[in-house]
C-alpha cells in the first residue's frame, strides 16, 4: 500500500541507491554517467542557469549542456568551462520568449535528462510553449520555478498527454499554491497530502521544498527529507537543486530515487557548508557547491 517514508541512511542504502551513487565503476567514461541538458537563465537571472548547470555537473552527469539565450552566451562564456553552452535563437530578447520550442526538443533528442524553468521569465503564450517541449521530448523532464508557474497558468495541464518518460516537477510552497490554486498557508497547513494529491492526480513526481521537502509520488509513496537548514533560505538554492535531480536522472536512477537521494544530498551539502561559515545566515547557493 501506499507509504510515508522518513529519508535515512537505511531507506538511502536500500532503495535510493545511494550505494551505487557513491561507487563510481572503475572502468567508467563520461558517456557511463549521461549527458544532462539544461535550459534555464534569461537577463537579468542567467546565474540561475549558472548554478543548474554547476549543479548537475557536482552531481556526476558525464556532460552536461547548458542551453541558454544567445544574448546571454558571451556574457557567461568561461563562467563554467566544464559545461558545454549552448545559445539559443533569442532575436536578441536576452530571454526564452522569441526561442522556438522546437529548437530546445530537438537538442534534447540525445540527452539523458531535460530541465526547465530556473530563471526562465515569462511571456505570453509560454504555456503554450511548454507543452510543446512536454509532447515533444522523450526523455526524463524536470521542471522548477517558472516552468511551473506556466503550467499553474495553462487551463488544460489535465489533458496534457502522459509522458512515456517521468517528470519531477520542484515547487517551493508558494509555486505550489499556484499549481493548486490554494493560498500557501494552506499548502503548509498539509503538506504531504496536497504533493500526494497533486503526483497522483498527474502522474509525476512532486518534490514541494522548504523544511523538511516532501517527495511525493505517482504511486502515492511519500519521502520526508530531514537533512538542510534555514542557511538555505537564500536565493539560489532551489536552482541548485534542480541541477541535482537532473544529474542524478540523466545518470540512471529513477525519478524516485533522483527526487527523493537528491534533496537528501542538496539538505546535506547545505549542512555541510553552513557548517564551515561564521552563521548559518551566511550561507550561498554556491556553497552547496563547493563542499560537493
Ligand atoms: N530548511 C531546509 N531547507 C530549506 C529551508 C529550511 N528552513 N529553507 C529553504 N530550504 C531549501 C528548500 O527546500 C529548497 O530546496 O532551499 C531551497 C529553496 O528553493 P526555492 O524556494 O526554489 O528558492 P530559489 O529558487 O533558490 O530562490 C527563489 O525561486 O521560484 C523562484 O520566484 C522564485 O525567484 C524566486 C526564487
Ligand atoms: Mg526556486
Amino acid at each position: 500500500g501506499v507509504r510515508t517514508y522518513r529519508i535515512d541512511e537505511q531507506l538511502l542504502t536500500d532503495r535510493l541507491g545511494l550505494p551505487q551513487y557513491e561507487r563510481r565503476s572503475a572502468n567508467a567514461h563520461k558517456g557511463t554517467y549521461g549527458h544532462a541538458l539544461l535550459a534555464a537563465g534569461s537577463r537579468p537571472m542567467a546565474g540561475a542557469g549558472l548554478l543548474c548547470a554547476a549543479a548537475a555537473l557536482r552531481t556526476g552527469s558525464g556532460l552536461v549542456t547548458w542551453a541558454l539565450p544567445d544574448a546571454l552566451l558571451a556574457p557567461m562564456l568561461g563562467r563554467l568551462p566544464e559545461a558545454m553552452l549552448r545559445g539559443m535563437a533569442d532575436a536578441g530578447r536576452g530571454d526564452w520568449s522569441a526561442v522556438a520550442p522546437q529548437s530546445l526538443y530537438e537538442l534534447a533528442e540525445d540527452k539523458a535528462a531535460l530541465a526547465f524553468g530556473p530563471g526562465a521569465g515569462r511571456w505570453p503564450g509560454d504555456a503554450e510553449w511548454l507543452r510543446s517541449v512536454w509532447t515533444n521530448t522523450r526523455c526524463p523532464l524536470v521542471l522548477d520555478a517558472d516552468a511551473l508557474n506556466m503550467i499553474a497558468a495553462a487551463d488544460d495541464f489535465a489533458a496534457w498527454p502522459r509522458r512515456t518518460a517521468p517528470v519531477v516537477m520542484t515547487p517551493h510552497p508558494g509555486e505550489m499554491a499556484r499549481l493548486c490554486g490554494l493560498d500557501t498557508a494552506a499548502v503548509q497547513r498539509d503538506r504531504i497530502r496536497i504533493a500526494r494529491g497533486y503526483a497522483v492526480r498527474h502522474g509525476v513526481t512532486l518534490v514541494l521544498k522548504g523544511a523538511r521537502t516532501v517527495v511525493a509520488c505517482p504511486d502515492g509513496d511519500v519521502y520526508i527529507n530531514v537533512t538542510g537548514n534555514p542557511g538555505m533560505a537564500t536565493g539560489g538554492t532551489g536552482d541548485v537543486l534542480t541541477g541535482i535531480i537532473t544529474g542524478l536522472l540523466a545518470q540512471g536512477f529513477t525519478a524516485t530515487q533522483a527526487a527523493a537521494l537528491g534533496v537528501y544530498l542538496h539538505g546535506a551539502a547545505g549542512d555541510r557548508a553552513a557548517s564551515g561559515r561564521m552563521y548559518t545566515a551566511s550561507l550561498l547557493a554556491g556553497d552547496l557547491l563547493d563542499v560537493w
